[in-house]
């Protein structure tokens, strides 16, 4: 059934760009209420998911969960996985906060946190913590609407088509970023100016502010439906 609708859609919408199938489910689901960067959203929302972070939406969540991540390593040649890791924490400390901070500040230096060479420590911790605060966010505000009305069959098979939708050439886009830059170029096209060095309370500010746009309901809501259909195949 869903991989009758999948092809349905892709011949209802895809155009070949360059050899490619470009599948954009906002135009092909006008009355969603997807936005017109819904890539940009999902992605932020999911680059550097964990299965912890996925269980935080469903218990069911394993190694196998279809959530395009950029790879923690990035020397590797893959630099953008098919399933987000499975993220082994210590148990050292009491604290799942203290064992998150251990794990982040084990990594400096080899920059094996999917972030690349170029963040400072602060910037790798305010990082991980951002993420997960958006996670909770998500699964407080956007998801128990999209549980109540739930996006339709069609709809879901197109936010989890992320080959084609746009969503894992986001995911693909924050990679080369985190290779190459620095959390300069950290946020996507909609904010894409430099962002300072994170280094005294007017920097954090400006981070702040930044953050800030990825909690708008908006983008919330394009995030919990993505999840709401991937977690379909789990
Ligand atoms: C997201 O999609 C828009 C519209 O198709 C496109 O212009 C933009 O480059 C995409 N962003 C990324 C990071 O792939």
């Amino acid at each position: 059934m869903i991989g009758y609708v999948f092809l349905l859609a892709i011949c209802l919408v895809a155009k070949p760009t360059s050899g490619t199938m470009t599948l954009n489910c906002q135009k092909a689901f006008p009355t969603s209420t997807l936005t017109k960067n819904y890539n940009e959203t999902i992605a932020h929302a999911i680059h550097s998911m964990t299965v912890a972070g996925l269980r935080v939406f469903s218990p069911k969540a394993s190694a196998n969960n279809f959530v395009p991540t950029v790879n923690q390593d990035l020397s590797q040649e893959q630099t953008v996985l098919d399933h987000a890791p499975e993220h082994v924490l210590g148990h050292d400390f009491s604290t799942l906060t203290m064992n998150i901070i251990d794990n982040i500040l084990s990594t400096l230096g080899n920059s094996m946190d999917g972030l690349g060479p170029h963040w400072s420590p602060v910037e790798r911790v305010t990082h991980v913590f951002h993420m997960w605060d958006l996670w909770y966010r998500i699964k407080e505000s956007a998801w128990p609407r999209v549980q109540k009305t739930p996006p339709t069959d069609e709809m879901c098979t197109c936010l989890a088509s992320v080959e084609f939708n746009g969503i894992k050439d986001a995911v693909q886009w924050v990679a080369n970023h985190y290779k190459t830059g620095t959390p300069t170029s950290y946020l996507l096209t909609l904010l894409n100016q430099p962002i300072p060095k994170l280094t005294d309370a007017f920097a954090w500010s400006v981070w702040k502010q930044r953050l800030m746009h990825y909690y708008t309901p908006e983008a919330l809501q394009d995030a919990a439906m993505y999840l709401h259909c991937v977690s379909q195949f789990w």
